[in-house]
């Protein structure tokens, strides 16, 4: 162990050598197809230096920063392997690169997602967004372009995802009804809603759901900001409700053609499971990589579309904007011809969503602008 003392030599020590190397940092820029066999230790040192400075990394001593470059060497070699293969997604050294695989599920992933309770509780899937044989459905949706998605936010260290699936999803319906995009509390839900859901320690997006219905509204990010971690449930934040729903529903499992219509109307909460490797480390394109359909992580379906043939999924997810496409993944869509099935991940197992009320006037709701 070394004293705080000889930890703060090191660091500035540590700190020293990284401005020296920044100024040769040009020969090693986005170098991701060259095979790790033939990348020398001088190199994968330069890359490793240069990944910290962009990710603001500072490692407590030197035992814990050879831990972490031994780990961000093992992770290079996949992305190495993995990106020297026709693919349609490149895998890279983004913001979990210096974690084992072990590390990322347990920090990471918090979708506790139990098949039999689930069934207890739920509705019964709503026909609202069934496809109809001769519907024409919008070739691509981004609600993004829309103004109904919020800036990409971070979980942090805190199996809270369901939590920030559930809230994009209210966020999106109500700037959809009302015009105006308020940034909601996940904190809430974190603290307040503990029925079945489990703060920190995970939870699933219909108990939000119907957490956020019974209490008559839910806070405002601003009034009620994350802490990253369980606090205690603040009795006047909870009474401030300044978004109401009235109730949620599901869209059929396994049925992606259905899940196009729901998602063409409102952004869409799932599960998928995120469980692996080249899933960590993905920077861009559509993910067609291993994934099953144990569901362990919940996103946010914000929009659809296809590029060169291949049809995808646009996901936000809560891992920060220094992971994926600025903080998004693009995930296959169509996974199985005919649009039936689990879908890439299982994304189209649990897909739920909050609905507001307008609805049940006899409006159908809004369908997004983008063109047919
Ligand atoms: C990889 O993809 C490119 C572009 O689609 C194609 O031209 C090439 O033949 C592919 N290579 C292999 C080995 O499949
Ligand atoms: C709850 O929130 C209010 C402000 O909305 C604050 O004044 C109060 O101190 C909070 N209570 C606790 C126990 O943190």
């Amino acid at each position: 162990m070394t004293t705080p003392a000889t930890t703060t030599i090191i660091l500035l020590l540590f700190s020293a050598t990284l401005s020296l190397m920044m100024a040769d940092m040009s020969i090693i820029e986005n170098d991701n197809n060259h095979p790790s066999k033939s990348r020398t230790d001088e190199e994968i040192m330069h890359i490793y230096k240069k990944w910290m400075i962009e990710h603001g990394k500072v490692y407590n001593g030197i035992e814990e920063s050879e831990k972490r470059f031994k780990i961000f060497k093992d992770n290079l070699v996949f992305i190495d392997a993995h990106n020297s293969e026709n693919r349609t997604y490149k895998v890279g050294l983004n913001v979990f690169a210096d974690l084992t695989n072990e590390e990322y599920r347990s920090y990471y992933l918090g979708m506790k997602y139990d098949a039999h309770r689930q069934f207890v509780q739920s509705k019964v899937a709503s026909q609202r967004y069934a496809v109809s044989s001769d519907e024409i459905l919008p070739e691509s949706v981004d609600w993004r372009t829309e103004g109904a998605v919020s800036t990409i936010r971070n979980q942090g260290k805190c199996a809270s995802c369901w939590a920030f699936s559930a809230i994009a999803a209210v966020e999106g319906i109500n700037m959809i009804m009302t015009g105006e995009l308020i940034d909601l509390s996940e904190q809430e839900l974190i603290d307040c809603d503990r029925t079945i859901n489990r703060g920190c320690a995970g939870g699933v997006m219909n108990y939000a759901f119907r957490f956020i219905t019974r209490n008559g509204g839910i806070d405002t990010q601003e009034d009620y900001p994350y802490l990253e971690a369980d606090g205690k449930c603040n009795a006047t934040k909870v009474n401030t409700k300044v978004v109401s729903i009235d109730g949620y529903e599901t869209v059929p499992s396994n049925n992606e053609n259905d899940l196009k219509k729901a998602v063409a109307y409102q952004p869409i909460s799932v599960g998928i499971e995120a469980y692996g490797w080249a899933f960590k480390l993905y920077v861009s394109g559509i993910f067609t990589g291993r994934c099953g359909t144990s569901l362990d992580h919940a996103v946010v379906v914000v929009g659809y579309g296809s590029e060169n043939g291949v049809d995808y999924w646009i996901v936000r997810n809560s891992w920060g904007s220094n992971w994926g496409e600025s903080g998004y993944v693009r995930i296959k869509r169509n996974n199985v011809a005919g649009g039936i099935g689990a879908g890439k991940c299982g994304i189209a197992m649990i897909p739920s969503y909050p609905i507001i009320n307008e609805y049940a006037d006899g409006r159908a709701g809004v369908v997004s602008s983008a063109s047919i």
